[in-house]
């Protein structure tokens, strides 16, 4: 048997339905990549489920004035619903308010407290008064140290990804009463995070670390993204605090123990517990084994998750982990940055969202036509935009006029002049056309191991073109006239790469890739590069259209249902007025590249300056830049930029800097990065 493979994908809160960014950032790349190896036979374990407990349950449950289990009951079976809805497979979709989970935090609790990976400490903490609770994480807002920005947590800043504890937080409100909080003596138990630095740092950069030990084996890091990496590096340099594994709540999961009346664990200690306790519930279920997919060091774990929760998932669960031990360590967390909608960050409290139930309400019938757009522009190297324009382009012109049209082009030609009858078995003479099929097969297969999924379905979608082109060469309906044999043997061609691209469609689009393949009456699933077999006489199944054309209206109708946004940015009235004019021989002598910042890091003494080490394609350089009152380094790294590489090298604060970023400066004198809208190679020209 091959080795056993955990993907989890992170759990939601229970709190509220899903939207398009959830879809993007995190679930649908972790179905692909199971789907994927599903279909190579692996072993896999899809792990899912509601996170329940937690703040943000019961913020939510206070504004809507009914309970914390009303909640989570409602959106759990809404959640559950919309993923089933978008074809994504989870082996399991759980729930952390199961007493199975209780069981198995407990237990984890108590492990760590036998090892000693736990302090107890009384602190004074901010506390309501007038609510008379205490504050922690969403219960407590205040302006983030790091970005300045309004609205923070007590535990994460949102805009800039700062991990935070209250005390950090610049003129701390709570979120119950609005109030300032005042300050009160209470005991938590924290977990020593700063004692795991030196590990974490040589694990996450080399792979490995001293003293490592079975089931723990070692990863890559040259496999793990740079906009992971560079934020846990960036996490690192920080220097990492002790973190409170508590919390003063009536929600969540008891702590274990008689002197912890009113206690619970902390829903970040909770939730990834709860990958565990949703591998034992699937264990259960079907027979299997949960200790196989977290404790044999054969067992591969994999977390797909979005930006915001990188520091959780590649830090805190590896130490609570390690500290626990017996467990292996993740070998990848291939986090996606996020989804903007119609030129604006998603926000649910501003409803500026495209709600996965309602899609499916609006839309109804179309989710493969969602799952290519958002892998299509999925947020993998930086933030992306979604607009219902540009759903519409690539329906229409690559759904319906590329795939849709090869298939039944094919599939009708063969149906009218053949009745669907094959003449032969299934084959292909065409050296050409086995060279295009196996080349999607390795591409595919390169991309998806690395976690490019937007390339690996454009793949796919080159054999689809590849299709089209060669039955624009072979043109049966003209040789149906002059050799009727020759045109079936071409369309036979073509039906068995249509098998292909069916079978290399099967992670991407299920639907689509389950209607060809019953269209061409093959087995509902096949598997990665199987031999694509029928026997002579072979009959098709009926055509069916595979997408239909999307018209403006219902666009229109879309981007009506978006509520109207403020207009974010402000007319600037102080324009400078155009500089004199340059030669274009002036202006070539500019060498500006794309360029991808690596890593950040403050530069002493300098509140304005940040020392980035950016990859130029060329190289790999330091720049030193002035945008630390704008960007905190978490913020920068892994994102492309624009950079001036030919500027003379200049020393800034003792630091030499080789290059300057461009950037754009608006009306409030506020800094934004020129950026490529998508992804663009490492040292491309800008001109
Ligand atoms: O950000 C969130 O929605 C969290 N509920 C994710 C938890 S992931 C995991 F640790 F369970
Ligand atoms: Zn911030």
């Amino acid at each position: 048997m091959s080795k056993p493979l955990t993907i989890t994908a992170a759990l939601p809160y229970a709190n509220g339905p899903l939207h398009i960014g959830h879809l993007a950032g995190a679930y649908l790349p972790a179905d692909i990549f199971a789907r994927y190896q599903r279909l190579h036979g692996r072993d896999v374990a899809f792990i899912c489920g509601s996170d329940e407990h937690g703040a943000a349950i019961t913020l939510r449950a206070r504004k809507e004035g009914i309970s914390p289990k009303e909640i989570i009951d409602t959106y759990h079976e809404i959640n559950r619903k919309a993923f089933s809805d978008f074809g994504i497979s989870f082996d399991i979709y759980h729930r952390t308010s199961d007493d199975l989970h209780k069981e198995t935090a407990q237990a984890f609790f108590s492990t760590l407290l036998e090892k000693g990976a736990l302090e107890v400490r009384e602190s004074e903490q901010f506390f309501d008064e007038q609510f008379q609770q205490f504050l922690a994480d969403r219960y407590i807002t205040g302006t983030c140290p790091k970005c300045k920005q309004p609205g923070a947590y007590g535990d994460q800043c949102e805009k800039c990804g700062s991990s935070l504890n209250p005390d950090d937080l610049i003129q701390p409100q709570s979120t119950l009463s609005g109030g300032t909080p005042v300050k009160r003596k209470t005991k938590h138990w924290y977990l020593p995070m700063q004692e795991h630095q030196a590990w974490l740092q040589q694990w996450l950069s080399t792979g490995k670390f001293d003293g490592m030990q079975a089931p723990v084996t070692a990863h890559n890091p040259e496999e793990w993204k740079s906009n992971v990496m560079g934020q846990c590096m960036s996490w690192l340099q920080d220097g990492l605090r002790p973190r409170a594994m508590t919390r003063d709540l009536d929600w969540g999961v008891p702590v274990p123990l008689p002197d912890a009346e009113g206690k619970v664990l902390y829903v970040w200690l909770d939730a990834p517990i709860g990958y565990i306790s949703a591998t034992k519930a699937w264990a259960k279920e079907h027979g299997r084994s949960w200790q196989r997919h977290w404790t044999d060091p054969d067992a591969r774990l994999i977390h797909f998750i979005g930006k915001d929760n990188i520091v959780f998932h590649c830090l805190i669960f590896p130490i609570l982990l390690k500290s626990h031990g017996g467990f292996v360590l993740p070998e990848n967390v291939p986090a996606n940055e996020f989804l903007n909608l119609e030129g604006q960050k998603i926000s649910t409290s501003r409803n500026h969202a495209v709600w996965l139930h309602e899609y499916m309400q609006d839309l109804p019938g179309k989710r493969d036509e969602l799952r290519y757009v958002l892998c299509s522009i999925a947020p993998e190297t930086g933030d992306s935009e979604f607009t219902w324009k540009d759903f519409q382009t690539r329906v229409n012109s690559e759904l319906v006029a590329v795939l849709g049209n090869l298939v039944n082009r094919v599939m009708v030609l063969h149906h009218s002049y053949f009745q669907g009858r094959c003449s032969r078995a299934a084959g292909c003479e065409k050296p050409e056309l086995h060279k295009a099929v196996a080349r999607m097969y390795d591409e595919v297969q390169q991309h998806v191991e690395a976690y490019r999924f937007r390339n690996a379905l454009q793949s796919v979608m080159e054999l689809a073109r590849e299709g089209n082109r060669h039955l624009t060469v072979c043109e049966p309906w003209k040789t149906i006239k002059i050799n009727p044999e020759q045109a079936q043997a071409d369309l036979e061609d073509m039906l068995w790469m249509l098998a292909h691209l069916a079978t290399g469609l099967q992670p991407f689009l299920p639907d689509t890739a389950q209607r060809m393949l019953h269209m061409l009456n093959l087995p509902e699933k096949l598997n990665w590069q199987d031999e694509i077999g029928w026997e002579r006489e072979h009959q098709l199944n009926a055509t069916e259209m595979l997408f239909e054309k999307i018209e403006d209206t219902a666009m229109d109708a879309q981007r009506d249902k978006l509520t109207p946004q403020a207009p974010e940015v402000q007319p600037n009235s102080t324009l400078s007025p155009a500089l004199g004019s340059i030669s274009f021989q002036d202006f070539s002598r500019c060498d500006i590249r794309i360029a991808t910042v690596l890593a950040a890091e403050p530069v002493e003494g300098a509140n304005r300056l940040l020392k980035l080490t950016v990859d130029t394609g060329l190289d790999t350089r330091t720049v030193v830049s002035g945008i630390a009152e704008h960007y905190a380094p978490a913020e920068v790294v892994g994102r492309q930029v624009c950079l001036l590489v030919n500027l003379e090298p200049r020393t800034l604060r003792g630091v030499e800097s080789q290059g300057m970023i461009l950037m754009a400066e608006d009306a409030s004198g506020r800094l934004h990065f020129v950026s490529p809208p998508e992804a663009v190679n490492n040292g491309a020209t800008v001109k």
